[in-house]
């Protein structure tokens, strides 16, 4: 018999194949909405999941499915996840790194552009029937080429925005725990500053960090007010580590020029602060929508289920402690 897994989302056709192969699949394919208590009557006797970033694995839930083996994220983050719980009740947990890196730069820059050069703003005001005639001083936006980009978080999208950046004679800097090496920096013209002094330096601040409780609002009134009345700040990380409050006032009050998120603390709520600011880009954290790449991710999780489901290591495993204590 076939280990009984559930898909909790929509995935294309290539990955149900996949693991139809594998395993008795209860999908998702109608897009249902599983709320907490539907989740846990669905998982309950599963021995594998394949979620995504809206699935919450918490404790509670881990408790009703004595049978779980494997939750198989279906993306690069993985705060939706409680790690520590997985590993204690021996369940390998996986994500999907490497695949995604250069379509959410892709999104990185395009709300660098976007919100720099005021795009939706000037969509918005067309559409409107607003545009009466050519005016030298309409919809002034900020330069891009030259300018400075500071990027938070200097990991794999870290770099691949930085590349893009290059491209545009941009100077970097980035803020890191630790150093890139120095080949690395070479090749990007990047320097590593401190957080503070990035923030003051910047003309474009994009955050690329992973998310975690330590970097949960790391981009407060404080720091927002270290940047350039010009900057522009850009998320394509996690909403958590921008306290959108503070972000929200700043752009109302002129105190920085434009923000481009795709991610929110509460998504897929938006915070009703944001969404009257004309000076704002808000996309509903599409970084790796294309086709190709969540088609990538979910083959990559699938994998990742397989290898789990089969007795052997994930090749993205996230928690390799539950292995000497992994379920059946
Ligand atoms: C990720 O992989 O974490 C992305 O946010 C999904 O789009």
């Amino acid at each position: 018999m076939k280990p009984p897994i559930l898909l909790t989302s929509y995935v294309f056709p290539e990955v149900i194949e996949l693991l139809q192969q594998h395993f008795d699949v209860d999908d998702n394919q109608r897009r249902e909405a599983f709320d907490a208590v539907s989740l846990r009557a669905r998982l309950r006797d599963k021995a594998g999941v394949l979620v995504a970033g809206g699935d919450r694995i918490d404790e509670a839930l881990l408790d009703a499915c004595r049978d779980l083996r494997a939750v198989c994220n279906a993306g690069v983050g993985y705060n939706n996840i409680d790690l520590d719980a997985c590993t204690s009740r021996g369940i390998l947990a996986t994500n999907t790194p490497g695949v995604l890196d250069d379509t959410v730069a892709d999104l990185g820059f395009a709300l660098i552009l976007a919100a720099g050069r005021r795009l939706t703003e000037a969509d918005r005001y067309l559409r409107a029937g607003r545009w009466g005639r050519w005016s030298n001083d309409l919809l002034l936006g900020m330069d891009i080429h030259h300018k400075t980009l500071g990027i938070v978080g200097m990991g794999r999208i870290g770099r691949a925005l930085a590349r893009r950046a290059r491209g545009f004679d941009m100077q970097i800097l980035y803020c890191n725990r630790s150093r890139a090496p120095e080949p690395v920096e070479s090749a990007l013209g990047a320097r590593q500053v401190a957080l503070d002094e990035l923030l003051a330096a910047a003309d474009f601040v994009c955050l690329t960090l992973p998310y975690s409780a330590a970097v949960r609002h790391l981009i407060g009134a404080r720091e927002i007010g270290l940047m350039k009345p010009t900057a522009v700040l850009v998320n394509i990380a996690r909403g958590g580590i921008i306290d959108e409050n503070a972000l929200a006032a700043a752009l109302r009050e002129g105190r920085i020029a434009a923000a481009g998120l795709d991610v929110y603390e509460g998504e897929p709520a938006v915070n009703p602060a944001l969404l009257p600011l004309e000076n704002t880009v808000l996309l509903p954290h599409i970084g790796s929508a294309t086709r190709a790449t969540r088609a990538a991710m979910g083959l990559c999780a699938a994998r990742n289920l397989v290898a789990a489901l089969s007795g052997g290591t994930p090749p993205n495993l996230l928690n390799p402690a539950a292995l000497s204590r992994r379920r059946g």
